[in-house]
């Protein structure tokens, strides 16, 4: 079976990128990044790529004149490297319809939280751990879900709960749910690629 080409899209640290990667190298998963896009110039998480020979690319936010202008280039880079899986890694654009639509279906995102809780537009990184602090919930977790015209709101693949600690702050939290998108998020792509 062919190597599923997938793309994947960060914004910073790009842990789930390494993720990612440990496990195509494991053998665990058909499939080849074929390309990085960071929408941040100087997120470790092309570094990261870099060290694996992975080709990367900048389009960075702050350079490009609107959202839309921003899409055009995620749009051109995708189809001119022929990506089959996309894979939001950390990625804090929000795609424009005209992305998700000419790659429906085969777009993933990684969100710290169990969806429906804590999603949505504003909620993402540390302020999703915040949210579910102060709300009080005994139990947050991590989801990974297909991508569609709205904001975290697409067909859902995995998620995995973690407890919330009496005396968690949004670091801890983030930390405990982080190492679950880290199996979550490789699971997913290794179901997408093995067609199951
Ligand atoms: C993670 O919590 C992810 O869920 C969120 O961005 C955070 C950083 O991810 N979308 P990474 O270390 O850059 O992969």
């Amino acid at each position: 079976m062919s190597k599923v080409k997938i793309a994947v899209l960060i914004s910073g640290n790009g842990s789930n990128l390494q993720a990612l990667i440990d496990s195509i190298e494991g053998g665990y998963i058909n499939g080849e990044i074929i390309v990085v896009i960071s929408d941040r110039r100087g997120a470790y998480g092309l570094e990261r790529a870099e060290k694996h020979g992975i080709m990367t690319v900048v389009l960075d936010k702050k350079e490009y004149g609107s959202n839309e202008d921003l899409n055009k280039g995620i749009q051109y880079v995708l189809r001119s490297m022929n990506a089959e899986l996309i894979v939001l890694a950390g990625f804090l654009t929000i795609l424009s319809s005209n992305v998700v639509k000419a790659f429906e279906g085969k777009i993933i995102n990684v969100h710290p939280s169990l969806i429906p809780a804590f999603c949505g537009a504003g909620l993402y990184g540390q302020r999703v751990h915040k949210a579910a602090i102060e709300y009080g919930v005994k139990v947050s977790g991590a989801t990974v879900h297909f991508v569609d015209e709205g904001t975290d709101t697409g067909k859902i693949i995995l998620q995995e709960a973690v407890p919330v600690m009496e005396n968690d702050t949004p670091e801890t939290l983030a930390a405990r749910v982080l190492e679950v998108e880290h199996r979550i998020l490789p699971e997913a792509v290794r179901r997408i690629t093995q067609g199951s």
